[in-house]
């Protein structure tokens, strides 16, 4: 089989799902236009149902977009469904995607439905969600575990409803490749008018296999893969969308198809995502981690200097990797900012450049050479965060040998601006406790990881930080020459994202996905 393959994107719906990984608005809108850049076919911008800042979010981005198509999420009720459209409407490609489950274990324990009932719900959403607009995918949750029968038969009414994609995922990450294939071979050839429709799978990685289920399934005939940048997702995540396009570009003997991804804009896309949501891309991610073209051994060293080919399938720069950095320095002004900016993906207003170069003057003269990763950071945490809640204003910190580490706080919070002190184990701990008492908050530091943003013994400090407070748990993230003040940024950071989640409570039923 070969044919162009749709790579749909659900970076902002079921990537934003893994624990702690909340964007805002200005994010989600960075994301997306990187995403557009890209080249992926359809965004799924998110489950406007679930909670009015994903309703948000999703509108603002239909209406942002100029070539890619917008999905909004939707369970198959017409509440639902009237979200999902009152979100996408402006789009200029729009699409509907709902979905119910349709394997016996979902039927009996979660619906409580039979199997009539559930395909009587997929035709009244599909034709419902059709009375909006043409597109619309049909998608049947649990479909790797469901009896095949039933999905050739649901997909068939579907489509008869007017489904023009139905989607078949592996939503807990159970199937093997060669199983997954055969039951992809096997809707293709015994679903009613299953030509009249593009079948998609959407992979999950609790067992390793999204990628591997997805290329199988491509192989079998699907069309349209769902996937995430890094791979992002609840639990193990979904299928990365990297791996797949870079197995589809780099082997095309073995995976006949193609897809529009401009492959450079990879890296770009992947560090995006890292930044905004803090889930950090292991070091050896393939693809997009750090040691994804880091040779080591002597022996491939030596190889690759006589001809790179000898151990590099790819090429770091097919991705995006660049290995010539343009670097800024302190005497680099206002336009070689833009300019690099502008090639990175950021198109900032008069007034945001002025404030992010400001920002960069500040730091060219702590650091000598600015990279990409610097200006990345400072966009992301002075432009892209804001409005935010909380800000640091100013930070003391004394610690060493022979004081007791004390921090010196001030915050602004809202219109108002707060200080204190207090004591700690470390100069972090005093600076957290400090940040803790005056913002009075109940949660719970799990996690604390630093990490340098680039090379160099002058490299900014990357510190993330992982906060629980209820059952919400978010990440923070921050980016500073000093890892103190970077933890400061990155416990603020994790304090705001809390209070988001706490202003967008997720609808009662979100976490039946
Ligand atoms: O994993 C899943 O089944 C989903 C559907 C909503 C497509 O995310
Ligand atoms: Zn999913």
């Amino acid at each position: 089989m070969s044919g162009r393959i749709y790579i749909f994107d659900t970076t902002l719906r079921d990537g934003e799902q893994s624990p702690g990984a909340s964007m805002n608005t200005n994010e989600k809108l960075r994301l997306a236009t990187q995403l557009e850049r890209l080249g992926v076919d359809i965004i799924e911008a998110g489950f406007p149902a679930a909670s009015q800042g994903d309703f948000d979010a999703v509108s603002r981005i239909a209406g942002r977009l100029e070539r890619t198509r917008v999905a909004g999420l939707c369970r198959a009720g017409k509440n639902d469904i009237d979200k999902a459209w009152g979100a996408i409407q402006h789009a200029r490609f729009p699409r509907i995607h709902t979905f119910i489950a349709t394997s016996d274990i979902h039927l009996e324990y979660k619906l409580r439905m039979n199997r009539e009932e559930v395909v009587q719900a997929a035709v009244d959403a599909v034709k419902y969600a059709k009375s909006f607009t043409d597109d619309v995918e049909f998608s049947a949750e649990d479909g790797s575990r469901s009896d095949r029968d039933f999905l050739c038969r649901i997909f068939g009414a579907a489509i008869e409803a007017g489904a023009t994609t139905v989607n078949l995922p592996d939503t807990v990450g159970y199937a093997i490749p060669e199983e997954f294939a055969d039951m992809v071979r096997y809707v293709m050839s015994n679903t009613p008018n299953m030509h009249k429709a593009v079948l998609s799978v959407h992979c999950h990685n609790d067992l390793g296999l999204a990628t591997a289920n997805t290329l199988a399934a491509i192989n079998a005939g699907a069309r349209q893969a769902e996937v995430t940048i890094n791979g992002i997702g609840e639990r193990a995540g979904n299928t990365s969308l990297e791996e797949v396009v870079m197995a589809v570009h780099t082997r095309p003997n073995s995976i006949s198809a193609t897809t529009n991804i401009n492959t450079r804009q990879i890296y770009s896309a992947s560090r995006l995502v890292s930044m905004i949501t803090g889930i950090i891309v292991q070091p050896n991610k393939a693809i997009v981690g750090a040691n994804a073209f880091a040779h080591e051994a002597g022996i491939h060293q030596d190889g690759v200097l006589k001809n790179p080919m000898t151990y590099e399938i790819m090429k770091p720069e097919d991705v995006g990797v660049n290995t010539n950095k343009l670097v800024l320095g302190k005497h680099s002004g206002r336009h070689a900012l833009k300019d690099r900016l502008r090639e990175l993906g950021y198109e900032l207003s008069e007034d945001e450049l002025q404030q992010v170069f400001m920002k960069f003057k500040e730091l060219a003269d702590k650091k000598k050479h600015v990279m990409d990763e610097d200006l990345e950071a400072l966009v992301t945490e002075g432009i892209l965060r804001t409005p935010d809640l909380i800000r640091l204003e100013y930070l003391h910190v004394a610690a060493g040998t022979s004081v007791m580490p004390m921090a010196s706080v001030s915050l602004r919070i809202g219109e108002e601006s707060v200080r204190g002190a207090d004591w700690g184990n470390g100069p972090i701990d005093s600076t957290f406790n400090t940040i803790a008492r005056l913002t009075g908050t109940e949660s719970r530091l799990l996690r604390f990881t630093v990490s340098a943003l680039t090379d160099g013994a002058d490299a900014q400090g990357e510190v993330v930080v992982r906060l629980k407070e209820g059952d919400r748990i978010a990440l923070g993230k921050g980016a500073d020459p000093d890892i103190i003040t970077a933890s400061a940024k990155a416990y603020i950071n994790g304090l705001n994202r809390l209070k988001y989640l706490r202003d967008n409570p997720v609808e009662k039923g979100r976490d039946t996905i």
